[in-house]
């Protein structure tokens, strides 16, 4: 290590958060906006599962409720790339890497939503995962990265729990209506599980984000605290979680669960999942969509510039 870095990861250990300004080693930069872009990727891309559910929404109660939850994902998602950008990256150029396939966003948004229980289920699990995810990183080492995830996991708190209302409704209504919530559980159970990212044996960042204090707890350390967390939640509402290796261990503390199909993680990630090319092709047709606004806002900057300048 040299001085700088012994001196840096004095400061991380002390608890001192890392602000932009501040000197930090340039692998410790890198893998903050790799995080931090594709996280903000996941809240923009992950308006679209739940997006599709807005005019089909059964209630106006349910329709207003699923709008505030989008609109807010993409309230994060602008708050991340803003943290990102705080590190010297641009909007554009991560917006380009998501659209050449460059960078990742969450497995878990190329799943299709076929019925108004995966909105549900999304809101239980996928959001209920993110909350367990994004506690942690309200304190993580870096400033700005810490403080938009506090407002974040406000609203995070909300998604879930409308998510796991949408549930309750369904499993204490007609036997198809609970039906079609067990249904949605069985197809997004693993995918949420999944969402941790590999086991910690697998995972090639989390030794040093560990050590940086990018990361609190690993990922597996995060699955865990997920699946105790919900196996008694899935057993109130009188669902079955799809594992049927599931169960309590109490000299553990903790649920065993199964094997997790990491040739699916791998290959959904690799683009091959039910709807990676319909997510792409949509945020493609948005961006040239808003291309207007983005040359409409640049010549207003610079037209103002150079009336100050004048
Ligand atoms: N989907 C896609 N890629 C994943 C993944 C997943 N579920 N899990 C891991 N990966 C990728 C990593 O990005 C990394 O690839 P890269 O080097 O190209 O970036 C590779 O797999 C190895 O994984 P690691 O565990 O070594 O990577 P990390 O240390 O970055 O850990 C992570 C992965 C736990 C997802 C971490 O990046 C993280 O905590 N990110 C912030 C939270 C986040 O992004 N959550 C995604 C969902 S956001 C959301 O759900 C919004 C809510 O409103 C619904």
């Amino acid at each position: 290590m040299t001085p700088e870095e012994r001196e840096f990861q004095q400061k991380i250990d002390a608890g001192i958060k890392v602000e932009p300004k501040d000197w930090m080693p340039e692998a410790y930069r890198k893998t903050l906006i790799r995080q931090i872009s594709q996280h903000a990727h996941s809240e923009i891309v992950g308006q679209l599962p739940e997006g599709n559910w807005i005019t089909r929404a059964p209630t106006l109660k349910r329709k207003a409720i699923l709008l505030a939850k989008v609109q807010d994902e993409a309230g994060h998602g602008l708050y991340l790339y803003g943290a990102a950008e705080t590190l010297g990256i641009r909007r554009d150029q991560m917006i380009e890497d998501l659209l050449a396939g460059k960078a990742k966003y969450s497995s878990v948004f190329n799943y299709p939503t076929l019925t108004w229980a995966d909105m549900g289920a999304i809101g239980w699990l996928v959001d209920g995962a993110a909350i367990i995810n994004q506690i942690p990183l309200c304190r993580c080492s870096y400033g700005p990265y810490a403080r938009g995830m506090i407002r974040i996991c406000k609203e995070e708190n909300f998604h879930q729990r409308q998510g796991f209302d949408i549930m309750f409704t369904l499993t204490r209504g007609t036997p198809e209506q609970k039906a079609m919530a067990q249904d949605a559980l069985n197809r997004w159970w693993w995918p949420a599980v999944m969402m941790h990212g590999p086991s910690d044996a697998e995972s090639k960042h989390s030794a040093q984000s560990l050590q940086w204090k990018i990361k609190l707890f690993s990922n597996d350390e995060l699955r865990q605290k997920f699946i105790d967390q919900i196996a008694p939640q899935a057993e109130y509402l009188g669902l079955t979680i799809p594992d049927p290796e599931l169960k309590w261990n109490p000299e553990r503390g903790h649920y065993d669960f199964g094997a997790i199909d990491w040739d699916e993680f791998h290959n959904v990630i690799r683009g091959n999942g039910p709807c990676n090319r319909d997510r792409l092709r949509t945020r493609k047709e948005a961006h040239e969509a808003g291309a207007w606004v983005r040359e409409g806002a640049a010549a207003y900057a610079r037209k103002r510039a150079i009336r100050e300048a004048a």
